[in-house]
């Protein structure tokens, strides 16, 4: 089925470097839709010349970018978010066909992208600095805060627009310029976000986007951590990558944002309200077909009342409709690629064959297409099984015993990552035990649905470090400079 847009112009499929569109020297990517494996655009396979050309462009426009007042960065950035907004069927259609979320959650993830940039629009101009008091007499000291420079922004396809958003806004509002690489499954939406960035008036050379696949992005990456130009790199994707780009900012001393991978316990303790669960649990599992980091990967019940969940849930996750991302009623669409579904199979074999049984679902979906699999609801995992020691990335819940409170917490923690994690109790004293007794940066308690603008998003441990939302996600942009004027005695 072609991709129709109301505006066509949106579907962009060259680098943008310098205010211009451009394509790379001879090589192409193809973009294909996951559901099927048709081809749906194709876009440069950028390299190293190209990713030299976006920083060039970057630094240029840098000392301007950083001089204009941030009430004008901001009142771009609020012209960028009411285009987004303005063209939420379009953005919502390109990323449900590119990255599979059925076309209600692409739509939805467009209003969550802007919420993004409407935040930083108004954060740009609350970028604010301090006055010490001096310690001895004669002098006026301030701490002020300034834009780092040129910001390489590294995303991933899950959440092709908000990710986008949530990385270039904070910059933009800082007074950094920026080069991006999207995920080679998903470039169409960042470069229709390009495109209205550019509309909106954000000045040639201040954003500069180059595509490339999964073979090719070394070279692109490799050469922004060569340059010493490039003073940050952010990035959301997996652990190893992450510590890569960290190694190799060493030489450079790159200021780093990392959003890694997750491995999230979902506690649910004998005194918690069951139906509030089992909805928490669907909210946070099943968005976008379980491929978000933040997704539970464990789900601990406590021994009282794991029947009754495991039976509700099941009972939930049977009642899923699976299907193509642009059939209206789909609440489970394909996974990204081909990758991506052998690891959810592996892992489903894995546990079945270390012991856990199927409750529902279970295998992948074949009349559907090549990668649809069912939701799946497992009881019996525990802690030797790879859907508990890898992140799945997909519709599977491995359900766990417990029955005491510290054992489960010592479960939850017996991980390298530390991004989310949820617990479900309606004790006052265990909540709030409990929530400080969790190692991730991202706590939900009695709540499935917890990424919010004015909220910080990041992890601890193997999950990475830097904060992004909230004022906390400006800061990553900023470094602060001490000023001291002496002599005024
Ligand atoms: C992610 O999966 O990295 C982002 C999820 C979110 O924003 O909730």
């Amino acid at each position: 089925m072609p991709l129709t847009l109301s505006r066509p112009e949106l579907q962009r499929t060259a680098n943008f470097i310098a205010g211009e569109w451009c394509t790379a020297a001879g090589r192409t990517l193809d973009v294909t839709d996951p559901a099927t494996g048709a081809l749906i655009a194709q876009v440069p396979d950028s390299g190293a010349d190209d990713a030299r050309a976006a920083v060039d462009a970057a630094h240029a426009a840098f000392p301007a970018w950083r001089r204009t007042p941030a009430k004008q960065r901001a009142q771009i950035l609020k012209r960028w978010n009411d285009l987004v907004l303005a063209h939420q069927d379009d953005l919502g259609r390109l990323i449900s066909r590119e990255q599979g979320k059925p076309l209600a959650e692409g739509i939805g993830e467009v209003a969550y992208a802007a919420s993004y940039i409407e935040w930083f629009a108004e954060e740009a101009t609350r970028a604010n600095g301090d006055v010490i008091p001096a310690p001895v007499p004669g002098r006026r000291m301030f701490a002020i805060k300034e834009p780092v420079g040129v910001v390489a922004a590294i995303t991933p396809w899950n959440f092709p627009a908000a990710m986008i958003a949530r990385k270039i806004a904070p910059a933009l509002a800082a007074g950094c310029t920026v080069v991006c690489k999207p995920a080679e499954d998903t470039p169409l939406t960042s470069l229709a976000l390009v495109a209205l960035a550019a509309q909106a008036g954000v000045p040639a050379g201040v954003l500069n986007i180059v595509t490339a696949s999964r073979e090719r992005t070394p070279e692109v990456v490799d050469a922004w951590l060569d340059d010493a130009r490039v003073r940050k790199i952010t990035f959301t994707g997996s652990t190893p990558v992450g510590k890569h780009l960290a190694r190799r900012s060493a030489d450079t001393l790159k200021k780093l944002s990392l959003e890694l991978g997750g491995n999230a316990p979902f506690i649910v303790f004998e005194d918690a309200d069951i139906d509030a669960a089992v909805e928490g649990l669907m909210a946070a599992k099943f968005r976008n077909g379980g491929q978000t980091c933040v997704c539970p990967n464990r789900v601990f019940v406590h021994e009282a009342v794991h029947d009754e969940f495991a039976k509700l849930l099941a009972a939930r996750v049977a009642a899923l409709r699976v299907g193509p991302a642009s059939e209206p009623g789909s609440q489970i669409g394909p996974m990204i690629n081909a990758r991506a579904i052998e690891k959810i199979e592996r892992h489903v074999q894995d546990a079945v064959a270390r012991g856990a049984r199927v409750l529902a679902g279970g295998a992948r979906l074949p009349a559907l297409g090549p990668n649809y699999f069912a939701p799946t609801v497992l009881v019996n995992a525990d802690a030797a099984m790879a859907c508990a020691c890898e992140e799945t990335f997909g519709p599977v819940v491995p359900l766990t015993r417990f029955a005491d409170e510290a054992e489960v917490v010592a479960q939850a923690n017996d991980t390298p990552f530390g991004l989310a994690a949820y617990f479900y109790s309606r004790d006052v004293r265990r909540i709030w035990r409990v929530a400080d007794a969790l190692e991730a940066g991202i706590v939900g308690i009695n709540e499935g649905a917890l990424a919010a603008e004015a909220a910080p998003f990041g992890g601890v441990k193997d999950s990475g470090y830097g904060r992004e939302g909230s004022v906390h996600g400006l800061g990553d942009y900023l470094h602060t400079k001490y000023i001291c004027q002496g002599q005024l005695d």
